[in-house]
């Protein structure tokens, strides 16, 4: 593993360094277990090649169509190990906003060289860029985006390692996280964020919002500064992002547990059901070194317990009107959020599909009771309906089961608040920590990122469900990922069944000659590992965004910085198309109304990465063809 700083931690970092990988792996156990199975894998490895071994015969159409022409319109591009972005001949990058940049004009003395004044820290472009979404609304064309976290250590005065020192510390990082909704044009010297556009806004971990569905107003949500638990304050870690029919935003709340800590050593005093959910949540004493509960009583679960229950959710937020106060929608559950892919079933019901991203945590889907009709009332529907949580079967059959109080013996608001521990209760499927779900617009199915499961077959998940190698997630110590995607039956997406395989399973065919070495569509040319961000574009291809190892060495060799690539979900075929600075995660996708222009995050760059001096600055790029062509 690469050398860590520890006052800049990714959540990835932070978790490896608190559960290292196992020194020793029994590669021979590993394969002859994923050789047994080679009912599904079978169906993977024929992706490419045309072979005649299938699972199932959903995949025939793969099968018929696996010599078909590229429909990639570039070359695709080799690894890289650089600071800089690298795309395709044909197409060309620019920067449209760094971490600091300033969104209005009051902002303009932001200064960066050390790491800015807490004054204007609300008025600049956050750090860490993730989940984004694009709006067009009466000619103007908006992006709205995601921060994930910061890195304290350089978001700090240099003297202080990362740690803060006073309360406007706290407030400043609290500022520069959270959401950014931004006006953008292009005009011939190309793309600019439109200063002091009255659309621009800056949402933190401080902003009002209001909690509603099933769960509001649960005395596990009530504070004592806010005894009618509906009024929460602020959202965090956001990670990806979701849009809905009706033209709003969705942020996701990942790992909101990092921010809390205690000022008492012990939470032996608080009652057993919170016990238990801080400890399926992660909650500890210490949190991972915000140190916001030292300065800001808020974070102190020993003055607030019941704060924590007021984050990780799916948090809606209308771009289109800044006075607009964001909801927390209690209906899509309590878990650590990756993104939350919205599709209308054929019938007119809400469907979202949302990952639960750590290690042996599970897939999860809600539909509404009510149907969407357009320019008719949404209320509800986000939150009046039914949770389900996935079971994988090893046929390549699924389920969705149902949440319930019957199935769960839990009471309904106990089930969103904790459904980690209801989706245990039910016998779901641990997963390899599912990343991002997009859903193909030309056929009726979806895709998830599994990102990579260091501990799957040697422990269990915080609930203690035994992550036992199984279907969709076949190796053992998984550091590569893979792609899984399920086709409900009756091409419905509200179907309680689907059959699933796997689009891709990552891996290193130079360094392994197993199933360490990937599918057969992967090869020394496209390798990759770690699959995180996700999206199918217009057209239908999928582009697919890593956030992985990028030392380039070892297991890891011949696969360079983090990158982006397009899959074709018909053939299987991935070619290369970005890549990013070394030390970035590549994350956060969208496009420009006209599709001829790409909008892509680029997270925790290296270097002095994009200005070539002074501070890397997370950012987000523009990609476009030279010839103004279509991009997606
Ligand atoms: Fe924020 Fe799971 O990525
Ligand atoms: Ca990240
Ligand atoms: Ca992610
Ligand atoms: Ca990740």
């Amino acid at each position: 593993m690469k050398d860590i700083d520890p006052r800049n931690l990714t959540a990835d970092e932070w978790d490896e360094l608190n559960f290292p990988r196992p020194d020793v792996n029994d590669f021979d156990q590993v394969v002859e277990r994923a050789i047994s199975r080679r009912g599904f894998l079978g169906g993977a490895l024929a992706f490419g090649s045309g072979a005649a071994v299938m699972g199932t015969g959903m995949l025939s159409s793969t099968s018929a169509q696996a010599q078909a022409a590229s429909r990639f319109p570039f070359t695709p591009i080799g690894i890289q190990t650089d600071f800089e972005v690298h795309v395709p001949q044909g197409y060309s990058t620019q920067v449209l906003a760094r971490w600091g940049d300033p969104l209005m004009s009051a902002a303009d003395g932001y200064d960066l060289t050390d790491g800015g004044p807490v004054d204007g820290s609300d008025m600049v472009f956050g750090e860490n860029t993730d989940g984004m979404e694009t709006f067009s609304f009466r000619g103007h064309e908006l992006i709205a985006i995601n921060h994930e976290y910061t890195n304290r250590g350089t978001n700090l005065p240099a003297g202080q390692e990362g740690t803060p020192a006073d309360a406007g510390d706290v407030l400043k990082l609290q500022n520069l996280q959270g959401v950014t909704v931004m006006e953008v044009r292009e005009t011939d010297a190309g793309w600019e964020v439109v200063k002091d556009s009255p659309f621009n806004r800056r949402i933190t971990h401080n902003t009002p919002m209001t909690l509603v569905g099933p769960a509001a107003g649960h005395e596990l949500l009530q504070t004592e500064a806010d005894p009618t638990g509906t009024a929460a304050l602020g959202t965090l870690n956001n990670c990806g992002s979701g849009k809905t029919p009706w033209g709003t935003y969705l942020t996701c709340e990942e790992n909101f547990n990092g921010y809390f800590g205690s000022t008492e050593s012990s939470i032996d005093q608080k009652p057993v059901a919170l016990e238990n959910g801080y400890a399926r949540y992660g909650l500890g004493a210490d949190g991972w070194g915000y140190d916001y509960h030292k300065w800001d009583a808020r974070f102190d679960f020993s003055v607030n317990p019941n704060e924590p229950h007021r984050h990780g959710w799916v948090v809606e937020i209308d771009p289109t009107d800044p006075t607009s106060t964001p909801v927390k929608h209690t209906g899509l559950g309590r878990f650590k959020h990756e993104n939350a892919e919205v599709v209308l079933a054929a019938n007119g019901r809400v469907v979202v599909y949302m990952g639960d991203d750590e290690r042996g945590e599970f897939l999860y889907k809600f539909v509404s009771n009510g149907t969407y009709q357009p320019g008719g009332s949404t209320e509800g529907l986000l939150d009046d309906g039914t949770l389900y949580v996935a079971r994988f079967n090893d046929d390549m059959t699924g389920e969705w089961l149902a949440l319930t109080p019957e199935t769960t013996g839990m009471e309904l608001a106990e089930i969103l608040i904790f459904s980690r521990m209801a989706g245990s209760a039910v016998g779901a499927t641990t997963m390899d920590r599912p990343e991002w779900i997009s859903a193909n617009p030309h056929a009726v199915e979806a895709y998830c990122c599994l990102t990579n499961n260091s501990r799957r077959g040697t422990s269990a998940n915080a609930g203690g469900d035994e992550m036992v190698v199984n279907g969709p997630n076949p190796r053992e110590t998984n550091e590569y990922g893979q792609i899984v995607r399920w086709r409900p039956h009756n091409d419905d997406h509200t179907s309680d069944t689907f059959d699933w395989d796997l689009y891709v399973m990552a891996g290193n065919p130079d360094v392994y000659n197993n199933v360490y070495g990937g599918t057969a569509n992967v090869t020394s040319g496209n390798m990759f590992n770690s699959p995180d961000g996700m999206a199918f574009d217009s057209t239908g291809l999928v582009w697919i965004q890593t956030d992985g190892d990028d030392s380039n060495e070892g297991d890891f060799a011949g696969m360079g910085n983090n990158q982006m690539l397009v899959g074709d979900p018909v053939t299987g075929e991935i070619a290369r198309f970005l890549t990013g600075p070394n030390g970035c995660e590549v994350t956060g996708l969208a496009w420009s109304s006209d599709r001829r222009s790409m909008f892509v995050g680029i997270q925790h760059p290296g270097g002095s990465w994009p200005d070539g001096s002074g501070l890397p600055r997370s950012s987000v790029i523009v990609v476009k063809r030279d010839d103004n062509g279509l991009v997606g």
